[in-house]
Formats: C-alpha cells, sequence, structure tokens
C-alpha cells in the first residue's frame, strides 16, 4: 500500500481532541483510513459484517462491484474464462503470475499426483449415514486431512506451505467424488493421472470399474470453467474465515475446512443448491408473479440475486449463461424446463422496480446450478464443487496472510450492551 501522507482527522469528545488518520491508496478501487490507532481514543469502529471495512491487504483479486470487474492477478475474468484452464488460474493466484508453458507443465504434473488419499482416509467415509450432505463429509475429511500430514505442517516455511497447497488442491476432487460415491454406493474411483484436472473429476464421480469412461469434451471445458469462476472472490466470508482461522496459526487442512463449513450456508455457497430448489418450489413460469409477491413481502428472498459487492451484473453471471447454453445445447436440452424458468425469472427481475432500486442483479450462483445439472450432478453435490474450486482461492489468501511478517491474530472487539456488574445470588434467593 501506498502512503501519501493525507489523513482524515477525526474529532470527538465535543470537539476537544481530534486524530489524524492516513490515508492509504490501493492500485485500484476505494482508498483506505488507517483506524489501527483508533483505539487510543478509547473507543472501537463499529460495523458488524464489515460493510465499511477493509480486513487486510491483498494483491491477489479486485472486485468493483459497480462497474461489475473481477480481476484475479490482475487478469480480467473474462479473458481467464476464455483462454485459461483452471490449473493455470491456480498458478496464477498461487503465485501472481500466469505460468510459462514450462512452468505449467511442473504444475500440472505435480498437482495429478498428489491428488490420491491416504487409503485409511477412505474409512472416515464409513462413519458417515448413507444419507449425510455431502458438505457434512467434505467439511470432516477435510479436516481429517490435518491427521495425515505431520510432516509438513511447519508454516513458516514456504515449502511446507507450497506443500499443503498442492495437497489441498489436487486432492479436494478426490474428496468430493468420494462424497458423492458414498452417497451413491458407488465404489470409489482412483484418480487417473493421464485425465485433466476437470476430466479426472468427472472420471471419479461418473466412471465405473467395469467399463473405460471418456468424459465429452464440451461438458468438460464448461467445468473447467465454471471452476475458474469460482476460484477466488476478495474477501468473502469463507475466505475470511479461513485467513481468520489461520492466523492463529492453525494448520491449512483446518483452515479449510472452516471455509467450508462457512461457505455451506445458503446465503453464500449453499446459494446454488437454493436456486435449484427454488426454481422446483416455482415449478412452472404461471406461478412466478404470485412467487415474486412473496419476495417482496420478504417471506422468502430471490436465490441467486444480489451481492454484497455486485450492484450491477456479476461478471460471473454472465459468462455461466453463455455455458449454459453451451451445456444445453450440447445435451440437447435447450427447452429444459428449469432454464426456461431462470430465464423468465431473470427477464421480470431485471425489469422490476424493487430489484432495480436495490441493485438485484443475478450473480453466479444464479446459473451455475442449471449448468451443473445439466452435467448430471445432484443439487446435493452443488456447494461441494464451489468448495472444491474455490480450495485455491483459500489457499491462496492463507498462503499471502502467514507470509505476511505482520500479520497478527485476528481478534475484533464490540459493543457491548449486556448487563451491568451485579453481584451473585445463591439459588436459594433466587425468585
Ligand atoms: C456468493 O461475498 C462474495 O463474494 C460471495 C460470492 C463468492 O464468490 O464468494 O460471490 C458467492 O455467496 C454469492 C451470493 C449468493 N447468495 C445468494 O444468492 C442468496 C440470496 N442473496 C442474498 O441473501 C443477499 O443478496 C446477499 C447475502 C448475497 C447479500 O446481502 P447483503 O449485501 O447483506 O444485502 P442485504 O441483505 O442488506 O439486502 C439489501 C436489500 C434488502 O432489502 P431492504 O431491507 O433494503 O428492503 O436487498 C434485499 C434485502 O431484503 N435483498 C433481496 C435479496 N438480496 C438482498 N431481496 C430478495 N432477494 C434477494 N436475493
Amino acid at each position: 500500500m501506498e502512503e501519501k501522507n493525507r489523513n482524515v482527522t477525526l474529532t470527538y469528545n465535543e470537539g476537544q481532541d481530534a486524530i489524524d488518520l492516513p490515508v492509504l491508496d490501493g492500485t485500484l478501487g476505494p482508498n483506505v483510513v488507517d483506524i489501527r490507532s483508533f483505539a487510543k481514543t478509547g473507543m472501537f469502529t463499529f460495523d458488524p459484517g464489515f460493510l465499511a471495512t477493509a480486513s487486510c491487504e491483498s494483491k491477489i483479486t479486485f472486485i468493483d462491484g459497480d462497474l461489475g470487474q473481477l480481476y484475479y492477478r490482475g487478469y480480467p475474468i473474462e479473458e481467464l474464462a476464455e483462454g485459461a484452464d483452471y490449473l493455470e488460474t491456480c498458478y496464477l493466484l498461487i503465485y501472481g503470475e500466469l505460468p510459462t508453458s514450462e512452468q505449467k507443465k511442473e504444475f500440472v504434473y505435480i498437482v495429478s499426483h498428489h491428488t490420491m488419499v491416504h487409503e485409511q482416509l477412505a474409512a472416515f467415509f464409513k462413519g458417515f449415514r448413507r444419507d449425510s450432505h455431502p458438505m457434512a463429509m467434505m467439511v470432516g475429511v477435510t479436516g481429517a486431512l490435518s491427521a495425515f500430514y505431520q510432516d509438513s505442517m511447519d508454516y513458516t516455511k514456504e515449502n511446507d506451505r507450497s506443500v499443503a497447497a498442492y495437497r489441498l488442491i489436487s486432492k479436494m476432487p478426490t474428496i468430493a467424488a468420494m462424497c458423492y460415491r458414498y452417497t451413491n454406493g458407488l465404489p470409489f474411483m482412483y484418480p487417473r493421472n493421464d485425465l485433466s484436472y476437470s476430466a479426472n473429476f468427472m472420471h471419479m464421480m461418473f466412471a465405473t470399474p467395469c467399463e473405460t469412461y471418456e468424459p465429452n469434451p464440451v461438458l468438460e471445458r464448461a467445468l473447467d470453467r465454471i471452476m475458474i469462476l469460482h476460484a477466488d472472490h476478495e474477501q468473502n466470508a469463507s475466505t475470511s474465515t479461513v485467513r481468520l482461522a489461520g492466523s492463529s496459526g492453525a494448520n491449512p487442512f483446518a483452515c479449510v475446512a472452516a471455509g467450508i463449513a462457512c461457505l455451506w450456508g445458503p446465503a453464500h455457497g449453499g446459494a446454488n443448491e437454493a436456486v435449484l430448489k427454488m426454481l422446483d418450489e416455482i415449478g412452472d413460469v404461471s406461478n412466478v408473479a404470485a412467487f415474486m409477491e412473496g419476495v417482496k413481502a420478504k417471506t422468502h428472498k430471490l436465490m441467486g440475486f444480489g451481492h454484497r459487492v455486485y450492484k450491477n451484473m456479476d461478471p460471473r453471471a454472465s459468462i455461466m449463461r453463455r455455458t449454459c447454453y453451451e451445456v444445453l445445447d450440447e445435451l440437447g436440452l435447450q427447452d429444459d424446463p428449469q432454464f426456461k424458468l431462470a430465464m423468465a425469472l431473470e427477464k421480470i427481475a431485471l425489469e422490476d422496480p424493487y430489484f432495480i432500486e436495490r441493485k438485484l442483479y443475478p450473480n453466479v450462483d444464479f446459473y451455475s446450478g442449471i449448468v451443473l445439472s445439466a452435467l448430471g450432478i445432484p443439487v446435493s453435490m452443488f456447494t461441494a464443487i464451489f468448495a472444491m474450486a474455490r480450495t485455491v482461492g483459500w489457499v491462496s489468501h492463507w498462503n499471502e496472510m502467514i507470509s505476511d511478517p505482520h500479520q497478527k491474530i485476528g481478534r475484533p472487539r464490540q459493543l457491548y450492551t449486556g448487563a451491568q456488574r451485579r453481584a451473585f445470588m445463591p439459588i436459594d434467593q433466587r425468585k
């Protein structure tokens, strides 16, 4: 960050006292007021939900919510979704630069040779009910990775951080596919190193030991693009969870498990699953008007719409919408009823003053569920796919934070509005 010796002066105590707070400039986006010295006023700042708070400095991802812009390490998401693949994007997010062909070859080799999990990890699944939600299993099994990699858990060392990053990025698809297979009583499929990252995931999900499986290249590319779109998104709730957990020195497997738990919520990564449930609940275009009345009466939300940062179209939603058309065309599902219903909902919402006034536009989750459905992925697995894709973002932010020499444990304060001091009362005196 650049300090240009510009301050904002805050007066308090009826103007008797004042404090100068430096303004810091970023490369792009809003400047920040550095309030680290604010506590000497004897007060705290108050910002539940962090609507106006920058929790850290970062060089990884930039979002402009008004312009609908999303850059990974400065590259627009539209250009990456078009020209890169997911592992190239992982390399970019972790190391800050797009890989040369040599660097990419080595990165792909390392990632594909870390995709197997310890054979004993498979035993964890036997403890889950067959109808467990995949995210419940993802949280548990990812956290359990901490029990298998004691050999590389000194994260003050760059090498240990790098090995942990490879392991998490490589093994998440294997674990996600194991969740799906276990739920359906299917044998686990071992990864195949000859397949791309996304094709390997499709293999582990849909192949059977009884015959060879060749993924459809159009569907493989669509899944890879979905992974790119979900790879990172600045300081969203789950990434902030990973940063806060990591700030105590917790190992990255436990931190990513915490991120998965946060992502599960329907206001965050669980929204793609909630969108499909909403479409099923609406059922037919003829029910849309009544459903929208309920949204305006605040009895329910229009899932897949709205965003804390985007007050314009989420650029990922536009790319996802195009991917929808590609996949449905490839599968001959142009008349997919859910897609048609989603298009009707989107059209109505984009023309309705209620949504326009509140700047509620489709977000990435509005279309992703329809594409995932068309790829044959069950609704219950949608957020697990989101977690698989977002792992590289979580790992990149964890690594950026841990390697910052000035990082401290995250420990916010509060506005206390509870009871004043009072004396203990023995139970026989309580009424
Ligand atoms: C993701 O942070 C990220 O970057 C997240 C993410 C990522 O990549 O990590 O982009 C992924 O989580 C996308 C968001 C997925 N969630 C949903 O689609 C769930 C539905 N959306 C909402 O829950 C909501 O829009 C949030 C949680 C996404 C954002 O909520 P905010 O910023 O706290 O806004 P708010 O709740 O204060 O809403 C402002 C107004 C309110 O109305 P009023 O009180 O002003 O009358 O808009 C209304 C809200 O009621 N509103 C909605 C709505 N979202 C907000 N009304 C109907 N339907 C909605 N979806």
